[in-house]
């Protein structure tokens, strides 16, 4: 029997090969066993599928049906908050500033390191809700606010907790290399990351992904290079934060391993971006950091040019405190001038490239998981021409109603 009928939908959008989206007029979505099992127009499918007999059905008169969203880099696992230095920013303050003063990253380390296993979970559970209500189906989320081994370990023990006991999938990522502790150098600590940190979060199967912060004054190319290997050594698939504030080669590091994805690319050159093309690196573009720090955003339009589709993703951390891949698609669009079908295409299809989900997360065709969003507006380019609000209504994971409005 069928699961799940979503039907007389206005707009029906999806990512296909050929195109960022395809849409379906008055458009109907099928689920059976939490896959995806009809996509086409209401009359159609409801033939084979009648409402009247599926388990649940939705009626999405008037709104537009889309892919769940596809959250590929988040720092979502930590404590506390940094809310004072939102305010410190205002007033001039740099984030560079602010990490020297042993605020930033290291202030979250602290935090971190003193909660519990319990209240990581509960915390990040809440933001996992924010997220869904945004219409984030998967979720990236990064350790890296630990910098010693037991709190590595502590993070990912409870990432792997909550995504046992939420709805979403959430994908896990060791990021050990995210700032130097105080009490050490950079060489000295690359050393415990590799001989300590990545085999511990191997032995326990902790993690899917390694990603390093390379960037001036954190870890140079070198010390990437040298974690990026060891992690692919022990099965973690490598992921980098590349050239976000300077320009020290992250990018051609991320070709050079066979990153899943780079991550930032604020200063990469042309020649970086066909560097990764060519290695099939997927970029991920990151608008909300540009847009909480008031810099430049990453230039979506170069990518664009070289025909090498990009994910964004929120890139939710305390410095960057937005859980909502909506927010991220309308500044994808006001701020980095993307389409909305391009915009769209980058926070689902694209998006799951870069967590490496290759069983068609991020679109809605015959046998992709039966992740959807039903928003409140007439088609896809209602979402970001309707900026700042919530428009997504209802989310459905692999086949469930798991949130309505
Ligand atoms: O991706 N760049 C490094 N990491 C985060 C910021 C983390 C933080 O400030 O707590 C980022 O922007
Ligand atoms: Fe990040």
């Amino acid at each position: 029997m069928t699961d799940l009928v979503v039907h007389d939908a206005a707009q029906v959008a999806t990512p296909t090969v050929d195109s960022d989206l395809e849409t379906i007029r008055d458009g109907a979505v099928a689920i059976e066993d939490s896959v995806v099992v009809a996509v086409g127009p209401t009359d159609e499918v409801v033939r084979e599928h009648p409402p009247e007999n599926a388990t649940a059905a939705i009626d999405a008169s008037g709104k537009t049906v889309l892919p769940g969203f596809v959250d590929s880099h988040t720092h979502a696992m930590f404590a506390g908050d940094r809310a004072d230095e939102f305010t410190a920013k205002l007033r001039g303050a740099t984030y560079q500033d602010i990490l020297t003063e042993g605020g930033g990253i290291l202030r979250t380390v602290r935090a971190t390191r003193e909660a519990s296993h319990e209240q990581l979970v509960e915390n990040l559970l809440g933001h996992l809700d924010v997220m869904l209500a945004h219409g984030t189906t998967t979720v990236e989320v990064k350790s890296g606010y630990g910098l010693d081994v037991e709190t590595e370990v502590k993070m990912l023990e409870a990432i792997a907790e909550a995504d046992e006991r939420h709805s979403m999938d959430v994908v896990p990522t060791f990021m050990g290399a995210h700032a130097v502790p105080k009490d050490t150098d950079a060489d000295a600590y690359v050393d415990r990351v590799i001989e300590e940190q990545i085999p511990a979060v191997a032995a326990d199967d902790l993690a899917e992904f390694c990603d390093v912060f390379c960037e001036a004054g954190v870890f140079s190319v070198e010390h990437s290079r040298r974690i990026l290997k060891a992690g692919r050594e022990h099965g973690l698939k490598p992921k980098i934060h590349a050239d976000e504030f300077e320009r020290l080669g992250g990018a051609q590091v991320a070709a050079e391993v066979g990153a899943t994805s780079a991550d930032h690319l604020l200063q990469s050159t042309a020649e970086d971006i066909t560097a990764l093309g060519d290695a099939d690196v997927t970029p991920v573009l990151l608008p909300g950091t540009a847009f909480a720090l008031a810099t430049e955003y990453a230039d979506a339009k170069a990518f664009e040019a070289a025909n090498i589709p990009v994910a964004i993703a929120t890139d939710f951390n305390p410095n960057c405190f937005s859980q909502s891949m909506e927010f991220a698609i309308d500044l994808a669009c006001n701020g980095m001038r993307m389409s909305p079908a391009s915009a769209i295409r980058s926070a689902t299809a694209t998006a799951a490239e870069a967590i490496d989900r290759t069983d068609g997360t991020g679109t809605l065709r015959e046998d992709s998981p039966g992740d959807l969003v039903v928003a409140d507006v007439p088609d896809y380019e209602h979402l970001p021409y309707n900026f700042g609000v919530q428009n997504v209504q209802t989310v459905v994971k692999r086949g469930e109603v798991v949130r309505r409005d």
